[in-house]
């Protein structure tokens, strides 16, 4: 593994291994007896041009503790031209010899575009509609913690499909480890062939979440809706904002998940979305730093610079 840009075309047992070494670094980061001298000597830029907390943070965090000089640039959508200013950024960043280079962005590519430019490891944080590859595995080792295993279990995932770069690296990450993935939401915010990405669609929560395993909550993405998808998000929660009362057409024991940041009484409700024994997501944010811990890792044994 040169880069990880996508889930899309990684297999079990690359992807085991992975959520294995990531087990072993959430160990470590609860003694505090992490590495440091694992990444010394090497340089991470986290360069986002998209707002981020956790994913951002967790990334620092997790170059911190293994020891990483640790560099954050953000970027301001707004103002720059997005084709020149990346390949600009490249070209300074490789003069700067660095080793791993994490990046968010609003075009569905970029950071693809970025690792043909640079000499550096090239993370995806996040891009466009496309791809989360390290959200898609912090959840899968949270649920792994809970279950022991993906095999055969029945994921729903709700609300926003469409806008979702965090559904589209589950349902490839979930469909490699053995998962059965349902996809449920207004057909408005279905993308055209989700049925071909091989899951089941519903359009209505209490058939979508019958027997299932785990619930995955999608944050309504305002921002990338050129007009009106829903209503208002008082209706949209009306239908498929999740309560306790949708919940409990689930498994009884079903694990509540949301990569956040949450719209507390859009898709979630805030008694389901605190519930002590229900919700993971807090252990999802903990889980992030240990995953994206072995993914740097892993990278900064095969980078060019490594
Ligand atoms: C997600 C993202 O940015 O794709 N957030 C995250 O990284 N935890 C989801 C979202 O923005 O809704």
């Amino acid at each position: 593994m040169r880069h990880l840009l996508a889930i899309e075309g990684m297999h079990r047992p690359q992807i085991a291994s992975l959520l294995d070494l990531a087990e072993s670094y959430v160990l470590l980061n609860r003694t505090g007896k992490t590495p440091r001298d694992r990444l010394r000597g090497r340089t991470l830029i986290n360069l986002f041009f998209e707002d981020s907390t956790r994913t951002r943070t967790s990334f620092e965090l997790a170059g911190k503790r293994l020891g990483a000089d640790v560099i954050n640039m953000t970027v301001s959508t707004s103002s720059v031209n997005k084709g020149e200013t990346l390949l600009d950024t490249a070209a300074t960043l490789n003069a700067m010899n660095c080793d791993l280079l994490v990046v968010r962005h609003a075009s569905s590519g970029a950071p693809a575009l970025l690792a043909q430019k640079v000499d550096a490891a090239v993370i995806n944080a996040g891009d466009g509609t496309h791809e989360h590859p390290t959200q898609a595995l912090l959840d899968a080792l949270t649920i792994r913690r809970h279950r022991g295993s993906l095999e055969n279990l029945i994921v729903a995932i709700c609300g926003d499909v469409l806008h979702s770069r965090v559904a589209r690296s589950n349902i490839h990450l979930l469909g490699a480890m053995g998962a059965r993935v349902r996809l449920v939401g207004p057909p408005t915010l279905m993308p055209a062939a989700a049925e071909r990405l091989g899951a089941e669609v519903f359009h209505d929560m209490a058939s979508g979440l019958a027997g299932a395993d785990v619930v995955m909550m999608l944050r309504l993405q305002l921002e990338r809706m050129a007009r009106g998808l829903v209503p208002s998000a008082r209706e949209y929660f009306r239908f498929y904002g999740l309560d306790a009362q949708k919940l409990a057409c689930a498994r009884p024991d079903a694990l509540v998940m949301h990569p956040g940041p949450m719209n507390r009484g859009v898709e979630i409700d805030s008694a389901v979305a605190d519930h002590p024994t229900r919700s993971v997501i807090r252990e999802q944010v903990e889980m992030g730093v240990a995953v994206r811990m072995a993914v740097l890792d892993v990278l900064s044994r095969v980078g060019a610079n490594a």
